[in-house]
C-alpha cells in the first residue's frame, strides 16, 4: 500500500478532494508540502481512522468530545492542545491541532486498512481552488503524486468548519457544512477574532486565475460594464447581460450550490473570460461558508488583501 510506504495518495473525503500521507511520519508528511508547494507555515488537518485515536493525539476536552460525537464522521475539524506524538511539521510548530474525521466510505475504507492516521490537505496546489472530482486533482497534481483514488464527485463540495476550543469555548475559524446554528447547541461561540496561524482565514484564498467580484442581485440585475467577456455565477436564477453563467442551484437549495460552488469556480475559469461576478448567497446557514468562499476568491485582485494566496 502506498500511504504504507510514506508515500501521498489523494482521496475524496465527503468535503473535497485530500492529498493524504501518514500523520505520524513526518517524511511522509514533507511530500505533502512539496507535492503541493504548500509553505511550512501552513498546518495540516490530521484525519482519524477512528474516535479512540481522538485522546491520542490531543489533550483531553470535553467539548471536543462532545462535537466528535455529533458531527463524527462528518465535515467538522476540531483544532485542540495536542499532544508530543504528532509532528511538529504537521502543527507548524504550534501547541495545537486539527483533527477530524471523514464520512467518505472509500477514505474511511483506507484509514481502517491502514490502522493508523493521515494528515490530509486540499489536495490543490498552493493558493489554489479546492478539488472536488478526480479529474480536478488531476488537473492539479498530475505528475506530482503516485496515486488518485476515484470516488466521484464529492457530497458537500466545501472543506469542512474549523473550530478552535479552548475550555468550553469554541470560535468559528472556517465556515463549511456544519453551520453556526448547529454548533451553538453544544457550545458559546466566542466572536473575537483569534491571533492563532489559520491561512485559511487569509483574507485571500481558495482562488481563479480570472479576476472575480462578488455583487447583489440587484447590481447584477442592471449590470452594464464595458469589459466584453464577463461570466456570471449566479446563485439561482439566470440573468442577463454575461457570455457565460453557471447557475448554482435552479432551486435555490444551498447544499446543491456549495457541492457545485468549486467546480462551476474552475469551468469559469477556463472560459477564457476578462471578468468572473459572483451573486452574493442569501444570509445564513450554509449561504456564510458559500459568502466566505466567494469574497477570498475575489480578495485575489485586490491589491489591499494578503498577497499570500493559500
Ligand atoms: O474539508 C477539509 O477540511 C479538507 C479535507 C481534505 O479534509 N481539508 C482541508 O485542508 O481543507 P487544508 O489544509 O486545505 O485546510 C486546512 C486549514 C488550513 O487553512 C490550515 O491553516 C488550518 O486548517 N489549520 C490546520 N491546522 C491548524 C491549527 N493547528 N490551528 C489553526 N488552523 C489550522
Ligand atoms: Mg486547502
Amino acid at each position: 500500500m502506498r500511504l504504507r510506504e510514506g508515500n501521498v495518495v489523494a482521496m475524496p473525503t465527503e468535503t473535497v478532494y485530500g492529498l493524504a500521507a501518514k500523520a505520524l511520519d513526518s517524511k511522509a508528511c514533507a511530500r505533502i508540502f512539496d507535492a503541493k508547494e504548500r509553505p511550512l507555515s501552513d498546518p495540516l488537518i490530521i484525519h482519524l481512522p477512528d474516535m479512540q485515536w481522538l485522546d491520542r493525539l490531543a489533550k483531553p476536552s470535553a467539548l471536543a468530545g462532545r462535537l466528535a460525537k455529533a458531527f463524527w464522521p462528518g465535515p467538522l475539524t476540531v483544532v485542540v492542545e495536542r499532544r508530543e506524538c504528532v509532528p511538529d511539521l504537521i502543527t507548524a510548530g504550534q501547541e495545537t491541532v486539527a483533527i477530524r474525521m471523514s464520512a467518505h466510505p472509500l477514505f474511511a475504507e483506507v484509514l481502517s486498512i491502514l490502522g493508523e492516521p493521515v494528515a490530509a490537505p486540499s489536495a490543490n496546489r498552493f493558493g489554489r481552488i479546492s478539488p472536488t472530482s478526480a479529474i480536478h486533482v488531476v488537473e492539479e497534481l498530475n505528475g506530482r503524486i503516485p496515486l488518485i483514488l476515484d470516488g466521484g464527485p464529492c457530497l458537500h463540495g466545501i472543506e469542512s468548519t474549523i473550530v478552535l476550543i479552548t475550555g468550553e469555548k469554541l470560535q468559528i475559524l472556517r465556515h463549511g457544512p456544519i453551520t453556526r446554528e448547529q454548533l451553538s447547541q453544544y457550545a458559546e461561540i466566542e466572536e473575537k477574532e483569534s491571533d492563532i496561524l489559520s491561512p485559511g482565514r487569509l483574507k485571500s484564498h481558495y482562488a481563479p486565475q480570472t479576476p472575480m467580484e462578488v455583487h447583489p442581485t440587484s447590481t447584477l440585475k442592471s449590470w452594464s460594464q464595458n469589459k466584453p467577456k464577463v461570466g456570471l455565477l449566479a446563485w439561482q436564477n439566470r440573468l442577463e447581460g454575461f457570455q457565460v453563467v453557471e447557475i448554482l442551484s435552479a432551486s435555490g437549495d444551498p447544499v446543491e450550490a456549495a457541492s457545485r460552488l468549486y467546480g462551476a469556480m474552475r469551468r469559469l475559469d477556463s472560459a477564457g473570460l476578462d471578468l468572473l461576478v459572483a451573486e452574493s448567497p442569501p444570509l445564513g446557514g450554509l449561504g456564510a461558508a458559500i459568502s466566505d468562499r466567494l469574497s477570498k476568491a475575489a480578495a485575489r485582485r485586490d491589491p489591499a488583501s494578503s498577497s499570500e494566496t493559500g
